[in-house]
């Protein structure tokens, strides 16, 4: 990461590891001591925040109190944690490991790890819910006509929708503090589109990196769309074609923003976003990302991998 992205998330990365911590739900009974431990190792696991990072980009087109941003920032990533725990499981990608450690469901139990996503599934709407129109957004972003129908489509084998299971949170990410920052209905509709486009990109990047990159880069089991049977773009999968898509969809999005949103500070932000994932697309096709990960730290912490390792 370099520029101007570089400074803006070293600067909000601990502000969004704290509010993290600072949302993190609890339960005060007494036998729930694993629940909390398990949300512990869920927030304390690391990720690269990348769906936060996007919402507070947006919060400085929308202003917003900062303290209002975060919140919301947090919102989408407990989302995000939450779609994870559930995609680990034995009954859908059967993974052992996420982010260099043990899945939840091995480090505690499946049981454990259930309760965990939908402790901070419930979590994000109660942080939603000073605004309806953002409840019924999340609610429909997640659901069937969005997250949780592209999950069950990618489950079932069905082909190009299977990048939808990423792409509407993407969406979220980017007009969740739009919405609350009194954005027109022009402006959110482009948002809408532009996460969509850039959520595309990001799922096809991550598959190229399960099918292309090493355990040791990516931190996830290795190998797993294709021992699912579950290739990206169709069952002519090429990489080549992959990388082919990626760039029309990062053209896409970054057109749709420069026609859809006036110029300021925080849309060249965003802009510079889609060109990263590009950019560590083609170091991923260079072989570049798996150097460095072989002399990287095996265990990164949260925020120091780029956005596709
Ligand atoms: C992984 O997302 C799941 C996808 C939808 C591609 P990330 O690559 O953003 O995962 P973390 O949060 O950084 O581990
Ligand atoms: C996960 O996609 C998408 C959702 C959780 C909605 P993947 O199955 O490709 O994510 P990873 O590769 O396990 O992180
Ligand atoms: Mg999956
Ligand atoms: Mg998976
Ligand atoms: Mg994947």
């Amino acid at each position: 990461m370099t520029g101007r992205l570089h400074d803006f998330h070293s600067a909000r990365l601990p502000l969004i590891e704290r509010e993290l911590r600072a949302c993190l739900p609890r339960s005060p009974l007494q036998g729930a001591e694993r629940l909390n431990q398990a949300l512990d190792y869920t927030v304390n696991s690391g990720g690269k925040r990348i769906r936060p990072l996007l919402t507070l980009m947006v919060a400085e087109i929308f202003p917003l109190p900062q303290a209002i941003a975060l919140r919301l920032a947090c919102a989408v990533e407990f989302l995000h944690l939450s779609s994870v725990i559930f995609d680990d499981l034995p009954s859908m990608d059967d993974a052992r490991t996420r982010r260099h450690a043990p899945a939840l469901h091995v480090a505690f139990d499946e049981a454990i790890a259930i309760l965990t996503a939908l402790a901070l599934y419930a979590t994000a709407f109660e942080i939603f819910s000073p605004w309806p129109a953002l409840v019924e957004r999340a609610a429909r972003t997640t659901g069937s006509q969005g997250m949780i129908g592209g999950q069950a489509a990618d489950l079932s084998g069905v082909r190009p929708t299977r990048l939808r299971k990423t792409a509407p949170l993407f969406a979220l990410a980017v007009t969740a503090p739009a919405l609350a920052g009194g954005a027109s209905p022009d402006e959110l509709a482009t948002l809408e589109a532009f996460g969509d486009s850039l959520g595309e990109a990001y799922q096809l990047c991550d598959d190229l990196l399960d099918a292309l990159a090493s355990e040791s880069l990516t931190g996830k089991t290795a190998g797993q769309d294709l021992r699912h049977g579950r290739h990206a773009l169709g069952d002519d999968f090429t990489p080549e074609k992959a990388f082919q898509r990626l760039r029309e969809l990062i053209g896409q999005a970054q057109r749709l923003l420069r026609r859809g949103l006036p110029p300021c500070p925080g849309r060249d932000l965003l802009e510079d976003f889609p060109q990263w994932i590009e950019r560590r697309a083609a170091e991923l096709k260079h072989g570049q990302l798996v150097a460095l990960a072989d002399g990287g730290d095996p265990h990164p912490r949260a925020g120091e991998c780029g956005p596709v390792a």
